[in-house]
């Protein structure tokens, strides 16, 4: 028997089976199409490429299974966060969904401040407004794009959006509900009272369950056309971070991940809601009833370099990207790089921010370009750790998952900048692993989130920072520091430029 975790990300759709004791068994992973970039800060994805992806990579992982759907026990989806999906009614996507890391709603974000009250957002929802969530994005389309706005009946989330077409449900739960500015987060409901300041109807939202509860079944349609068996129950999962965190087995306090996928995020168990003052971190719920996280989000850490590669590397490996960086000497011959390529959230929360290496001299080569922005994404974990030890967040050793964990020299210098040890675990299939673990819970197999991730999470190899280098990058790391706010208003005059 197995379990299916699906993970609709941003770059692809990953789904993969395991087995009652959690061992991952085969995974499939398919495209989808690049992010559409209209103007600078925006992103779009269509929700149908989501679902073209997420059958693909389900029909995928069942033929390199060799197995037919009725193997497949329970399934769970974790999905990128905060995207903004619009139903009609007839259930049609009305328009492109805005996506996590666009930017464009910073007059929406205003606006809900001066009118409902940023302390009353606080309250209600336990986080403040931001471009990234979902409640900006949906009343810029109400702002800009009247008609569009009056067909809407029902709003969902990516992953939401992919679990409606498996099972004909609205549903959502409570760990990607913390992120869009609508969710009563302490309650774990959503909030009437935001809802009601902002005018819309609390028709057009799902119902949230927690997120090992089961919320709906594959039809007989769906079974038809991706070979999984009709009647398979599909528990809620969770929001990628709070799914990643159960694959990473943060399930305690004093567990800390974090991981390196187009975002950077890191992650601590809570087991109350704790905030930030200044909303530098998010609050939300865990992916476990009864438990919160608190987490910080670098916009830009896997982007960095997917972005350096696309642009000026096309195909090149990242691997060799890697290697090159190594060629370069510690601090990069003293050029920073800023990952602000789409904004920042912590520690900054500016949408104007801007990507930018700085201390550049002739003597500069590619390695150090690379080398640099693998440093610099690190420096942007290290503002996220440092604000979630001063919540007071037990925090114990580091678990590194994610794409950027699979090189061991950016586990070596995650290490080094956080002056911490960093542990990378067994398995390392991060949202969607968490996702299948949540289905096991679901199915009844496990009694709870923590009793499968003792089952199957374990640390397999952990770095310990050299002290010649961590002494380094505390010095960098300072320089690092020094450095946005020296450019801030300068990145919103350029913001501004072409207005
Ligand atoms: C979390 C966040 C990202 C996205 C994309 O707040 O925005 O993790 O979910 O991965």
């Amino acid at each position: 028997m197995y379990w299916l975790g699906l993970d609709v990300g941003t770059s692809g759709s990953r789904a993969l089976l395991v087995d009652e004791k959690g061992r991952v068994h085969h995974s499939y992973t398919a495209a989808h199409e690049e992010m559409s970039m209209v103007r600078p800060l925006w992103a779009e994805q269509h929700p149908d490429d989501w679902w073209r992806a997420s059958q693909e990579a389900i029909k995928g992982v069942l033929k390199a299974a060799r197995v037919a759907g009725d193997v497949v026990r329970g399934i769970g989806i974790s999905g990128q966060m905060h995207g903004l999906v619009l139903l009609d009614e007839d259930n049609r996507v009305v328009r492109p969904a805005l996506i996590w890391c666009d930017q464009r709603s910073q007059k929406q974000v205003d606006c809900i401040n001066a009118t409902v009250g940023s302390k009353k957002v606080l309250e209600y929802t336990a986080n403040p407004m931001l471009t990234g969530f979902t409640l900006p994005k949906l009343l810029w389309v109400r702002d800009e794009e009247p008609a569009n706005f009056e067909r809407v009946r029902k709003i969902l989330l990516p992953k939401d959006y992919v679990r409606f077409k498996l099972t004909g449900e609205y549903a959502t739960e409570v760990s990607d509900a913390s992120g869009t500015g609508l969710f009563d987060v302490v309650r774990r409901q959503w909030s009437r009272e935001m809802m009601n300041a902002c005018g819309l109807d609390m028709n057009i939202l799902p119902r949230a369950y927690e997120s090992s509860e089961i919320t709906g079944t594959v039809t007989p349609e769906i079974a038809e056309a991706t070979g999984l068996r009709s009647g398979t129950p599909i528990v809620g999962g969770g929001g990628d971070q709070a799914a990643s965190a159960i694959g990473n087995g943060i399930v305690d306090p004093g567990a800390v991940s974090c991981t390196l996928g187009t975002s950077g995020v890191v992650f601590a168990y809570l087991d109350k809601p704790a905030y930030d003052q200044l909303g530098r971190v998010h609050t939300f719920c865990h992916a476990i009833p009864g438990a919160w996280h608190v987490m910080g989000v670098t916009q830009g850490a896997g982007l960095s370099l997917q972005w350096f590669r696309n642009r000026f590397t096309p195909g090149m490996e990242y691997d060799d990207l890697t290697a090159e960086a190594i060629s370069s000497d510690r601090g990069s011959q003293g050029l920073f790089w800023l990952p602000y390529l789409m904004g920042e959230r912590t520690p900054h929360l500016d949408a104007a921010a801007r990507g930018a290496w700085i201390g550049l001299t002739a003597r500069h080569q590619r390695p150090d370009l690379i080398r640099a922005i693998l440093e610099g994404v690190c420096y942007s974990q290290r503002d996220c750790l440092e604000i979630i030890r001063a919540l007071g967040a037990p925090v114990g050793r580091v678990r590194l998952s994610g794409g950027g964990a699979r090189s061991l020299f950016w586990h070596q210098l995650f290490a080094d900048v956080f002056s911490s040890p960093v542990a990378t675990l067994e398995t390392q299939e991060g949202s969607a692993y968490g996702a299948a673990l949540l289905a096991l819970v679901g199915t009844g197999e496990y009694k709870s989130a923590r009793e499968v991730c003792s089952a199957a999470i374990r640390e397999v190899e952990i770095k310990t920072p050299s002290p010649d280098a961590a002494a380094y990058y505390e010095r960098a790391y300072g320089i690092y520091q020094s450095l946005y706010p020296a450019l801030k208003q300068a990145f919103r005059a350029i913001s501004q430029l072409d207005e």
